[in-house]
């Protein structure tokens, strides 16, 4: 760590000796923060908001006009890995730079010759750790499950699946901390540094490493402790005995478990309980490329699976505005108007957003080496027709057994008529759709322009007119079969 502190300074001399031109000087930036977390891949980022201040602002600022750089325009992360590959080229050039002026090599070369020792170091830590809850004899072995999504796809609903299972340790968006906590520069610098982030992050808490929220928790939590988890009481395993400690004294808790007050979070009883569990699930929604996880999917500690969440565009869109309601100001400002042009700038947001799902989805469905057997595409609007069947089918592609705990939750939970913005409990078949008959036609029709490709690859189906929009008995949807379990 202390290294990460000297980088910036290093890489500023690099710019002024090699006088670079300005386009490197962002993968400069970039580097840096690739530094902080190559360097200790486990006790990375102490306060990386801090770390991240001291990258000389004249290299965040920039200009380039290098095309791997311009991702940010319509939000979509196209570029990612181009960016990821272009780091490990710069990375190299200036080992060989420095070795030819005959400089010490930056630390980082023997960093990835130890890693590999390294690795097996933490496997061996890691099945010691395995050994004292040691899990009934037949049990499965244990995996690892992220539900990829966005916000408003179902993706809270879906996540309680995974939740209401005991013996699953399921976290609800812990990614939230560092969106909050990581700030980059606005644009691509913003999408590609929190990429590389999430998925580190990610990466420690599939190995039940919770300290590394920490980092990004404010308040920073004192003696491990914190009441400052976001979401909290979204998972049961945050809330049950052990790691629901006695309420000692009263304390403001911002998200409190919900059927019972608990001392804040002891992050340590938390790792220790994830531990203990024989499965562990992430529901994400800040993870937008499936392409970066590629590390993770190799990595044999975890045995990874990934389900990708989709949801009708149109819908999403139209759930947006109700629950983001001030960032959607313009589209409702269209909306009322009537007369003016849609700004261009909202339509690329919208077409970026849905490209990045879909670019993650053709991937997944492609099949590479690093994911086969590991990516499963679930439609929203399949869950909340047949929720037992589509619960099983994740379950299947898991590889792990479904408990009655959870076909009792889906009985309960998918036929009572309730309300709410975040609220699971629904009739799930009747609710899904409704957003088709409070919705304009000229807004479908812009998403519909938008998100074509994306849609087509789903299966939902564009409509012509507003009657077709409104009108049951037409159905959006695409039967799509056992093509999505891969
Ligand atoms: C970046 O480019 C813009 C437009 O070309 C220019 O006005 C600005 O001064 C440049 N900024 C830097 C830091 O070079
Ligand atoms: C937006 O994304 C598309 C990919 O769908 C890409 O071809 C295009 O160049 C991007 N536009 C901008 C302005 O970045
Ligand atoms: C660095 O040097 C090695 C060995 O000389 C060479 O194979 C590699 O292409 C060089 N990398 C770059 C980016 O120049
Ligand atoms: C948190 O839990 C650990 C493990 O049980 C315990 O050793 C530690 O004292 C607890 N921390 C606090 C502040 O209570
Ligand atoms: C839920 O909605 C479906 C479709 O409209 C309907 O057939 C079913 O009876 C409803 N169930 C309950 C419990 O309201
Ligand atoms: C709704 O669609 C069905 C099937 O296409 C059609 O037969 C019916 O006339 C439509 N109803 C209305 C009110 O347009």
């Amino acid at each position: 760590m202390e290294k990460g502190f000297t980088l910036p300074q290093d890489c500023r001399h690099f710019l002024h000796s090699l006088r670079m031109r300005s386009k490197y000087a962002l993968f400069l930036a970039f580097v840096v923060v690739v530094f902080v977390f190559i360097e200790k891949e486990n006790k990375i980022i102490s306060r990386v908001s801090d770390k991240l201040k001291q990258i000389p602002q004249s290299l965040v600022d920039a200009n380039s006009t290098d095309p791997a750089l311009v991702l940010a325009e319509n939000a979509s992360l196209l570029s990612l890995s181009e960016l990821d590959s272009a780091f490990k080229q710069l990375q190299s050039r200036m080992r060989n730079l420095s070795l030819q002026l005959g400089m010490e090599p930056p630390e980082e070369a023997e960093e990835e010759e130890a890693a590999g020792a390294k690795e097996e170091e933490a496997a061996a830590e890691w099945e010691q750790e395995q050994e004292e809850p040691r899990p009934p004899a037949e049990a499965p072995p244990r995996r690892h499950v992220l539900l990829m999504a966005t916000t408003r796809t179902g993706s809270s609903f879906v996540g309680e699946f995974f939740n209401q299972q005991g013996n699953i340790f399921y976290l609800f968006e812990p990614l939230w901390h560092i969106e909050r906590t990581v700030s980059f520069e606005q644009g691509g610098a913003n999408a590609a540094g929190s990429a590389l982030v999430y998925r580190d992050v990610l990466k420690q808490l599939f190995l039940c490493d919770l300290y590394i929220l920490e980092h990004f928790i404010t308040p920073l939590p004192e003696d491990h402790l914190t009441q400052f988890v976001f979401r909290r009481g979204s998972s049961q395993s945050l809330c049950e005995d052990p790691v629901c400690t006695p309420l000692v004294k009263k304390v403001f808790e911002k998200y409190p478990c919900k059927n019972r007050r608990c001392g804040p979070l002891n992050m340590t009883l938390a790792s220790e309980a994830c531990r203990r569990k024989e499965h562990m699930a992430v529901k994400a929604v800040r993870i937008r490329q499936l392409e970066f996880l590629q590390p993770l999917a190799e990595d044999p500690r975890l045995d990874l699976r990934v389900i990708q969440l989709v949801r009708d565009p149109r819908a999403v869109l139209a759930s947006r505005m109700v629950a983001f309601a001030d960032k959607y100001e313009t589209w409702k400002n269209w909306l009322a108007k009537g007369q003016d042009q849609l700004r261009e700038e909202e339509v690329q947001r919208l077409r970026g957003n849905c490209e990045s799902i879909r670019l993650s989805a053709e991937l997944g469905l492609k099949q590479p080496a690093w994911l086969r057997g590991r990516y499963m595409l679930v439609r929203y609007e399949d869950v909340a027709l047949r929720p037992l069947q589509k619960a099983q089918e994740m379950y299947r592609f898991a590889g792990i057994p479904l408990t009655p705990q959870v076909e009792d939750w889906i009985q309960k939970n998918t036929q009572a008529a309730h309300d709410g913005i975040y609220s699971t409990q629904k009739n799930s078949s009747e609710q899904f759709e409704k957003w088709r008959f409070s919705m304009p036609f000229k807004l479908a029709q812009v998403v519909q322009a938008a998100c074509g490709p994306a849609m087509r690859l789903f299966g939902y189906k564009p409509v012509r007119d507003a009657a077709s929009l409104s009108n049951r008995s037409v159905s959006l949807l695409e039967e799509r079969g056992i093509f999505w379990v891969t």
